[in-house]
């Protein structure tokens, strides 16, 4: 079986769904179920006897020891983490919490684990974590994408303590020879991410004719990839990747904010049209973001040569899928949006008369 951290995310979620449905091998998921931790993002496994859910810490070192010991995974794939830009710049110390000392205390428990295997099970071991293309820093308009040689330059709170944690599972593999791989992955959508994140956000509030907000300009650039492909591509790396290489993963799909934005309103425009006009009128640009980087790409050619994996949707397919999903998804994004969420945007959007 598999230990999958952080499984009650947006990622997590998605992951585990689609893992049971391309095998049979068992998930024990593990999420502290903070406020973008969701066990309604995995309703549809309720009945599964494959998945075993645990609400706890992966900075709880007794836990993960007894959860090691229970059910002896041969892989563990470490997605919990703080991921949310912003509120690391309102709040870093959670991220610092997490994403470092958790990521810390889950590597010695696991270390300790890896030990005591036999050898051919520490041989077939591996250790995945999931990380960010943000750790690489920003990028000029006509630099290189970021490849996996790229020096780290992170300038955010969160990007910051994910490279922390990237260094710390480099240098596992490296001084104790923990069999770890390390992902990079670029900017996710698609369904279950929680409305904070650009993409949800402005389907919620277009749908509730609220304003859109554009962080600056709305130029900055992300490279777009859908939530399944990145699932795809964790699998293979799992599979296939070689110990203690790192592989980006991404989308080929660079596009500025202001442009994801406009395709959102325009597919609003096409399935749930609004007698009062164009989505596109609810456009607000607001205050930057501090700190903001300009541009992230990802070169994806290592995991594509070496591993064979090349995304399947196309921008165009995925957030038609995305759109729809939360066009039929109210309910979930209703329950989601209650209480804690709205002292965020309260504290974020405050500001900008109308978003909150
Ligand atoms: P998310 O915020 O939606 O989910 C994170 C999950 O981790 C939540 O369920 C939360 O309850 C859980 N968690 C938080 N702290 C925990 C702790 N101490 N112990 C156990 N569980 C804890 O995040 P996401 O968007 O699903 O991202 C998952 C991972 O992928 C993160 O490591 C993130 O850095 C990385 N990533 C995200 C993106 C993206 O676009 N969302 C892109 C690249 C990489
Ligand atoms: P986000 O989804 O927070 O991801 P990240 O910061 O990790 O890339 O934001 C994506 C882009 O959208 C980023 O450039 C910030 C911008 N943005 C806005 O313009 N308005 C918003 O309300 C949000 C949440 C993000």
């Amino acid at each position: 079986m598999i230990l999958v951290t952080g499984a009650a995310g947006f990622i997590g979620a998605n992951f585990v769904l689609d893992w049971l449905t391309v095998n049979d091998e068992p998930v024990v998921n593990l999420d502290k179920l903070t406020y973008a931790g969701n066990q309604q993002n995995l309703t549809r496994l309720e009945d599964d006897r494959r998945h075993v859910f645990v609400q706890g810490d992966i900075g709880d070192s007794v836990l993960i020891e007894r959860l090691l010991a229970e059910h002896r995974p041969r892989a563990i794939i470490n997605f919990a983490a703080e991921s949310h830009v912003d509120r690391s710049i309102h709040g870093p110390e959670d991220f610092i919490q997490t994403n470092v000392l958790g990521t810390f205390r889950l590597l010695e428990a696991v270390r300790a684990y890896w030990a005591g295997l036999s050898d051919s099970e520490q041989t077939a071991f591996r250790f995945l974590h999931v990380s960010t293309d943000e750790v690489y820093g920003t990028l000029m308009p006509d630099a290189p994408a970021f490849s996996e040689t790229n020096p780290y330059q992170p300038n955010s709170p969160y990007s910051a303590s994910k490279a922390a944690s990237d260094h710390l599972v480099r240098a596992w593999h490296h001084t104790y020879g923990l069999p770890i791989l390390t992902t990079n992955c670029s900017n996710n959508y698609g369904p279950y991410q929680f409305p904070e994140k650009l993409i949800p956000l402005v389907i919620n509030n277009a749908l509730q004719g609220k304003p859109l907000p554009i962080y600056g300009d709305g130029q900055q650039v992300r490279d777009w990839l859908y939530v399944a492909d990145h699932c795809s591509a964790i699998r293979r790396v799992l599979e296939e990747g070689a110990p203690g290489e790192v592989y980006n993963i991404g989308g080929w799909n660079e596009m500025p904010n202001i442009r994801i934005v406009r395709t959102i309103c325009a597919l609003l425009d096409e399935l749930r049209p609004n007698v009062a006009g164009p989505y596109s009128r609810l456009i607000t640009y607001v205050k930057d973001r501090p700190g903001h980087d300009r541009r992230y790409a990802i070169d994806a050619r290592k995991i594509e040569r070496e591993l064979g994996w090349k995304p399947a949707e196309t921008f165009e397919s995925g957030i038609r899928k995305t759109v729809q999903w939360y066009l039929n998804n109210a309910e979930w994004v209703t329950n989601v949006t209650s209480g804690a969420y709205r002292e965020w945007v309260g504290k974020q959007y405050g500001r900008c008369k109308g978003v909150a």
